[in-house]
């Protein structure tokens, strides 16, 4: 934790109340702790797969939201909270190593991934070892968590596979695009709200404001993170940029610029996944200079303004400003 002028910095996001920032540190500690002893395997090589990713960084956004949205609630210390945030954070990383099988990714969180450090069957299975593992810790949390979990995961895994078919004929590309990222992002990030509200003790009302508010910034995270393919270095985001493009997945910024008068050259670019590193450099060129970035940019500003709208519903309190702070963290983190 970092503090400079009265402000402290945990995990990114600036707290002003000490007690709040010092509950969030010692929260994300105890969640990292679980990550670790939760992996353990008797098969040693499992362990390691396992903390590859874990080790190798990550933001923590999910456990963060997670915390925070429990110190909404009276119970924000309860070590549910730190079950749950571990259990969804989990999840995450066990879709981290399917995605990259998927998306033929080479790098993740400033490291090889584990489909090119080893194949894609080890990180398939590990991927599947840490579902088994998210799914043992919210065991402890009840059938209705085990209920919303499941839940949660057929959407995440509803929003890949529509993304991996694409729009079908008469389809809308931009909903298309908006309906994917809310089942493949926005779910999760939502669950991890609500899971911050029920177990802190919140009210139902303030459970549901939670979820929603939950989905809309899961929802403008995975836009930033496609602004970021497109904008980053691989120095900042820890992936490789134009990772999309190759794959042939079309991203918000893209389908905005596609919209432009003149954008031809583009079109013929992205007509399908594209291999050759020139061409791809080609693509990130016309579209770090044409308007879609700056269109994809206000998008996430109409959303960062609805899930304020989502957080005026809870009572005013440090945890409510700095669920604000969160909403800027996800929007400017695009640069
Ligand atoms: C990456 O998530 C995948 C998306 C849903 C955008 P993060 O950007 O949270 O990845 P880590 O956990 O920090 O590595
Ligand atoms: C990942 O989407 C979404 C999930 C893992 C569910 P992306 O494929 O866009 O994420 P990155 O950019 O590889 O992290
Ligand atoms: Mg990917
Ligand atoms: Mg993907």
């Amino acid at each position: 934790m970092q503090a400079s002028n009265g402000i402290y910095r945990v995990s990114g996001i600036d707290f002003v109340d000490p007690g709040l920032a010092e509950a969030i540190d010692s929260g994300l500690k105890r969640v990292e702790d679980l990550l670790h002893a939760e992996v353990q395997s008797g098969f040693e090589f499992v362990t390691e797969t396992s903390l590859h990713l874990i080790s190798a960084g990550g933001k923590r956004f999910r456990p963060l939201f997670t915390l925070l949205s429990a110190q909404i609630g009276p119970r924000g210390d309860s070590p549910d909270v730190v079950t749950a945030a571990a259990a969804v954070e989990l999840v995450h990383l066990a879709t981290l190593y399917h995605d990259d099988v998927m998306d033929s990714a080479t790098m993740r969180r400033g490291a090889q991934s584990a489909n090119v450090r080893w194949d894609n069957s080890v990180a398939i299975l590990t991927g599947d070892y840490l579902f088994a593992h998210a799914s043992r810790l919210v065991a402890d949390l009840g059938p209705d968590a085990v209920r919303v979990i499941a839940e949660t995961f057929a959407a995440l895994v509803t929003g890949q596979m529509r993304e991996t078919r694409g729009p079908g004929s008469g389809d809308d590309a931009v909903e298309h695009y908006l309906a994917v990222v809310a089942e493949k992002t926005g779910s999760l990030i939502a669950t991890a709200g609500r899971y911050g509200g029920t177990f802190s003790g919140c009210p139902p009302e303030q459970v549901a404001a939670l979820h929603r508010f939950g989905e809309i910034i899961g929802t403008a995270f995975q836009v930033s993170d496609d602004v970021i393919d497109i904008a980053s270095p691989e120095e900042s985001s820890g992936k490789t940029p134009g990772t999309d493009l190759r794959e042939g997945v079309a991203t918000l910024p893209m389908l905005y610029a596609l919209r432009e008068p003149g954008a031809d050259r583009l079109r013929e670019l992205l007509a399908a996944p594209i291999t050759e590193d020139a061409l791809v450099d080609e693509a990130l060129d016309l579209l770090r200079t044409g308007k879609g970035l700056d269109q994809a940019r206000e998008t996430l500003a109409e959303q960062a303004a609805a899930a304020r709208t989502e957080l005026e519903t809870l009572p005013a309190c440090p945890a409510r400003d700095a669920l604000a702070s969160l909403t800027h963290y996800v929007v400017d983190r695009t640069g």
